[in-house]
C-alpha cells in the first residue's frame, strides 16, 4: 500500500517515490546484468576531475561507477529518502570528496553553476513536477555542463526519449546523444544559457 509524507506519495505505481524499504530490488544483481552501472555511466563521458550531483541516488548502484570515473572530483549524492542515502554512502564506502544530501529535487540546496554534471537515473518520472526539477539542474550547472538522464522501461515511471528531449529542450538544454536501444538508454544534454 502506498505511504503519504508530505506531497510525496510513496509506493511502486507510477508516479510514486520508490520506497526505501524496496530499495533492495535496485540493488539486485540481476539488475547488473540488464543495466550494467559501468556502461551506463560510461555512456555519459563524464570526465576525471569533474564535480557531479546524483539526483535521486537511491541505494547508490550507480554511485561507485560514477566515482570511479571522476576520480578526485567530488560527488553530491542527493535522495528525497535518508535511508537511501545511507545506502548509496555505504556503497561508496563514504570515499573522500563524496557529500550525501537529503532534499528534494526540485528544490536544490546548491549556488548556480557549481556543477559539471548531474546524472538522474530513473527519476524524473516519479516527480509531481519533472520540469521544476529540470529548471533547478539547470541552475545549479555550469554554462555547457552536461545532463545526463538514464531511463530503462523495466521501470514503471519510464519516460522515452522522445518525450524526454522534448521536455529537456523547453527547460534550456540541447540535446546531444542518445546511447542504447528505445527501451533503455542513457540520453545526454548540454546546459545553454
Ligand atoms: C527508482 S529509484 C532510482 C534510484 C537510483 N537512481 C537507481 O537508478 O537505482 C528513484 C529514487 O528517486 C528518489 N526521489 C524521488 N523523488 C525525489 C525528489 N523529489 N527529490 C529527490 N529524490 C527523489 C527516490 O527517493 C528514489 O531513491
Amino acid at each position: 500500500m502506498a505511504e503519504v509524507s508530505g506531497t510525496a506519495e510513496f509506493g511502486l505505481g507510477k508516479g510514486k517515490v520508490f520506497p526505501a524499504d524496496r530499495a533492495g530490488s535496485l540493488l539486485h544483481p540481476a539488475r547488473r546484468l540488464v543495466q550494467s552501472p559501468r556502461r551506463t555511466v560510461r555512456a555519459t563521458a563524464l570526465g576525471s576531475g569533474a564535480a557531479v550531483l546524483e539526483l535521486g541516488c537511491g541505494p547508490g548502484f550507480f554511485s561507485p561507477f560514477i566515482k570511479d570515473a571522476i576520480g578526485s572530483g567530488p560527488l553530491v549524492l542527493l535522495d528525497l529518502q535518508l535511508p537511501m542515502l545511507r545506502l548509496a554512502r555505504q556503497r561508496t564506502c563514504g570515499g573522500p570528496g563524496i557529500v550525501s544530501v537529503q532534499a528534494d529535487g526540485a528544490a536544490l540546496p546548491f549556488t548556480e553553476r557549481c556543477f559539471d554534471a548531474v546524472f538522474i537515473a530513473t527519476v524524473l518520472g516519479e516527480l509531481l513536477d519533472p520540469g521544476a526539477c529540470l529548471d533547478d539542474v539547470h541552475r545549479v550547472l555550469r554554462p555547457g555542463g552536461t545532463l545526463a538522464v538514464a531511463e530503462t522501461r523495466r521501470d514503471s515511471d519510464f519516460i522515452a526519449a522522445s518525450p524526454l528531449r522534448e521536455l529537456a529542450e523547453s527547460h534550456g538544454f540541447e540535446w546531444r546523444a542518445r546511447r542504447g536501444p528505445r527501451w533503455q538508454f542513457v540520453a545526454t544534454f548540454r546546459s545553454t544559457r
